[in-house]
């Protein structure tokens, strides 16, 4: 299955799951060998990082917890229209190592939002693991520690990732193949 449809778009394999669990591999040993000591909690932002977390957590061998969280989107109030609340954080982060797993970093903003809430909450130290990076898109600056893979500035899809909420059951990652 090298190529895929999803609605109105069709996609082809550029990671196929071998290459991605092999950066998932050496994500998880530098996080093992970083935060050793630390019982770090690692939230898990929804939905996206399903996928990435399952495998992350399954490579993470020092004692730590996991949970999850979920951003809501809704039209606010402000100039910029959209604002996106973090919901689902039951766990007391004072003092806490917290390591946000995330699928992918594009403009940064999500993540920027996550750090801010995060931050008032009190935690001994913030982390950032993401599965994917588009560095060109970037727009904010982020000390973005664990990076699995870099991706050029494309639409992807697959092992979490969704187009209009399809395509993240996928193994592999998909791009979008953009036809003149
Ligand atoms: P940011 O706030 O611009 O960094 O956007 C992050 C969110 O945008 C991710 O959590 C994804 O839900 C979504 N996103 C960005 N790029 C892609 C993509 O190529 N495929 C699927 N979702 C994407
Ligand atoms: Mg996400």
């Amino acid at each position: 299955m090298n190529e895929i449809q999803i609605k109105d778009k069709r996609f082809t394999v550029s990671i196929p799951e071998a290459d991605i669990l092999k950066e998932v591999d050496r994500v998880a040993a530098e996080i093992n060998r970083d935060l050793a000591g630390k019982n770090p909690l690692f939230l898990s932002v929804l939905n996206g990082s399903f996928m990435f977390t399952a495998d992350l957590m399954k490579r993470i061998i020092i004692p730590c917890e996991v949970s999850f969280v979920k951003l809501a989107s809704y039209q606010g109030v402000t100039s910029t229209g959209k604002v996106k609340e973090v919901i689902g954080i039951t766990e007391d982060l004072t003092d806490r190592t917290v390591v946000i797993v995330e699928d992918i970093v594009d403009t940064g903003l999500t993540m920027q939002r996550l750090l801010e809430t995060l931050g008032t909450r009190r935690p001994k130290e913030i982390h950032i693991a993401t599965l994917l990076v588009k560095p060109e898109k970037l727009k904010v600056d982020l000390n973005i520690e664990y990076v699995a893979i870099h991706i050029p500035n494309d639409f992807i899809v697959g092992y979490g990732l969704d187009y209009d909420g399809l395509g993240r059951n996928y193994k592999d990652i998909y791009t979008v193949i953009n036809e003149e």
